[in-house]
């Protein structure tokens, strides 16, 4: 059959889609953009400016202007050259890098995303992922011998980069939670089931400063979470037993779970709260009536295969049905605008 250049390209795009990510990577373990954002706020550098920051006496310059070259083709440098002298090219910052990739002053950089999920402990579990569909098993567990979880517990580097990088998105997160969801102002008491770093706590309490919050979660994540006015950080294991409170908050935790453990820690939650307490669920829920059509719409489902415990995005009914069977009665689902489309916030009293 005859290809044309087109699909032969289509196809070396595909087979070397890791490139980018790990370019990107490179440029951000080298400090660009950030060398470029503290040059001033449209700062344009050439490659002699950029190199004479970096920790090195002699950097290997053509690789340096090789890797700004293609990042400015991924539209994440912007390239300018005022005459033909290849000395005079210059890189700048498009509005994307400068929202995402600069990470000084900046809560919103997706750079703890990007070191997490370009990570090698992170990207390991991906090699087993044919392993999974032929033996039902678990990925990361697969790559490492224990799950995600418990490998931070030994790996206290790779619990900060899992960490941090749930925080960044907690940060972007929160702010449109808050925005259209006012479910908080009544609650005396709010425990966040799996709440990392105290990151949504943080921001819940900044707008309803009279909760007392716990943020629960492993023992090794709670030991490294910073102390924060009105937050108790409380060590555990939701399997076990979760913290008495008016309501109790999840956010993106239970996608991680297969049927089996979500039951485990809905009947955990339904034990801790008194009659009528409130569950808040913040999680990205499919749509019955569409299925996906682009591939970013199922990255994040993939990504539970690869890293979580059997866990997967689950649409509106499958919520119904795992709340209704933990004892809980839906009260609302609502949706999130803008940056978080894809997330619902699911509001369930204890029956
Ligand atoms: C995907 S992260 C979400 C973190 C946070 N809720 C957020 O949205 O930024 C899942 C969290 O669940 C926590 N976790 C995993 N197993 C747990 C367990 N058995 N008990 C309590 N927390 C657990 C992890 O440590 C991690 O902080």
């Amino acid at each position: 059959m005859a290809m044309d250049a087109v699909e032969l390209d289509d196809a070396l795009e595909t087979i070397l889609s890791f490139v980018p990510t790990l370019v990107l990577k490179s440029a951000i373990l080298l400090n660009i953009p950030d060398i470029i954002a503290s040059a001033g706020a449209n700062a344009s550098l050439s490659v002699d400016e950029i190199a004479a920051k970096l920790p090195s006496e002699s950097p290997n310059l053509h690789y340096l202007s090789r890797i700004l070259t293609y990042l400015s083709m991924k539209g994440i440098f912007v390239q300018t050259q005022t005459s033909n002298n290849p000395s005079d090219i210059r890189y700048g910052l498009t509005d994307s890098a400068k929202r995402f990739y600069v990470r000084k002053n900046n809560p919103g950089s997706l750079v703890p995303l990007l070191l997490m999920q370009a990570h090698p402990v992170l990207m390991a579990p991906w090699h087993h992922l044919h392993e999974c569909v032929l033996q039902d098993c678990n990925a990361f567990e697969k790559a490492h011998g224990k799950d995600l979880w418990t490998y931070g517990k030994d790996e206290p580097l790779v619990n900060n980069v899992v960490n941090d990088s749930m925080s960044t998105l907690t940060v972007l997160g929160m702010e449109q939670i808050l925005s259209c969801y006012d479910g908080f102002k009544d609650l005396k008491t709010l425990v966040d089931v799996g709440g990392g770093k105290g990151t949504a706590l943080a921001h819940i309490l900044k707008a309803y400063p009279h909760i007392h919050g716990i943020n629960f979660d492993l023992p090794h994540v709670v030991q490294t979470t910073p102390s924060i006015p009105g937050i108790e950080n409380v060590g555990g294991s939701m399997f076990d037993s979760i913290p008495i409170a008016d309501a109790i908050f999840f956010k993106n935790v239970l996608i991680d779970w297969d049927e089996e453990s979500c039951l485990q820690i809905l009947g955990n939650c339904h034990k801790a709260l008194p009659e009528n307490g409130r569950l808040i669920v913040a999680e990205n829920i499919t749509e019955e009536s569409s299925r996906p059509n682009k591939p970013t719409e199922m990255v994040v489902d993939l990504v539970m295969i690869a890293l979580a415990n059997g866990g997967k995005e689950r649409s509106e009914q499958e919520w119904r049905r795992l709340l209704q069977m933990s004892g809980f009665s839906v009260v609302k689902m609502m949706g999130l605008p803008g940056l978080f489309s894809k997330m619902k916030i699911i509001e369930a009293i204890k029956v």
